[in-house]
């Protein structure tokens, strides 16, 4: 059966009330649910992820997913989150090596922690990487290398396999953006991250691996991606804050063509 393709809800820190997350959520539902050939996945702040999951016995749909987590699994360590209790609250997936949390100083080492703490948890981790700026020479592909090699250390063959990827350049999203990625610059990053890929579990493996598109997705250009970025779903910000625009992108992401 082909893959379904994946539509991620990155919330970030919205809505302020929990009353509006419950709302926007449902909202969202009403159109995730009625789809067959796309999964969704809401990425709410974390507080709100037990009040929204436990009406569905922590298993509902759409899924949900959290934003981030911490790299260690328990100690003192003031503030922090396990990914063991994001998946007890009812997270199935969790985003991690956010730009926007590597910019709050989280490395590479921290972020491939991250991921096996997530599958060591029970959930699928969504490894969010990107080059914060593109130059002529070239340099990007080099540190989007090192980035991802370095975000799979100690990682096995067996759960890279497993996991989501999102690309998402920095300078393409909303709240940075100095101009949108074009579906050909998805495409061929995507292509990239499979031969980067390929090298760690093979090239049927890589080929087959789930490459989303983050970054300025909205109602126009999200079929593009689709259709031409060479990827299989999209990760999306702003947009997804509003509920008649995400349920139109689901709509979009549900007659676009599969990928594999
Ligand atoms: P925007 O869709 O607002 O650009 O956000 C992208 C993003 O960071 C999703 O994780």
């Amino acid at each position: 059966m082909a893959q379904k393709k994946i539509v991620v809800a990155n919330w970030k820190m919205a809505p302020d009330t929990l009353k509006e997350a419950k709302a926007l959520y449902l909202a969202e539902r009403k159109t995730a649910t009625g789809l067959r050939r796309v999964q969704t996945i809401i990425c709410p702040p974390v507080i709100y992820l037990h009040s929204l999951s436990t009406p569905y016995a922590l298993r509902p749909t759409p899924a949900l997913g959290a934003q981030s987590c911490f790299h260690l699994k328990s100690g003192a360590h003031t503030g922090a989150l396990s990914a063991e209790m994001m998946a007890r609250a009812g997270a199935r997936y969790v985003l991690v090596g956010h730009s926007e949390r590597r910019a709050e100083g989280e490395s590479s080492v921290q972020v491939a922690m991250q991921v096996n703490a997530v599958f060591d948890a029970g959930a699928t981790p969504i490894l969010c990487v990107g080059e914060r700026e593109r130059d002529e020479h070239g340099f990007f592909l080099k540190y989007l290398e090192d980035q991802l090699i370095e975000s799979l250390h100690g990682v096995s063959k067996k759960r890279i396999g497993m996991l989501i990827i999102a690309y998402e350049p920095l300078w393409a999203i909303s709240s940075e953006q100095l101009r949108p990625a074009t579906p050909k610059e998805s495409e061929q990053m995507a292509l990239y991250l499979r031969k980067l890929l390929a090298s760690k579990i093979g090239l049927k493996a890589a080929r087959e691996a789930l490459i989303l598109y983050g970054g300025s997705v909205d109602v126009k250009n999200c079929e593009a991606f689709l259709r031409e970025g060479g990827v299989g779903g999209l990760l999306v910000g702003r947009a997804s804050l509003d509920a008649k625009q995400f349920g139109e992108i689901l709509k979009i992401a549900e007659r676009a063509p599969q990928l594999h």
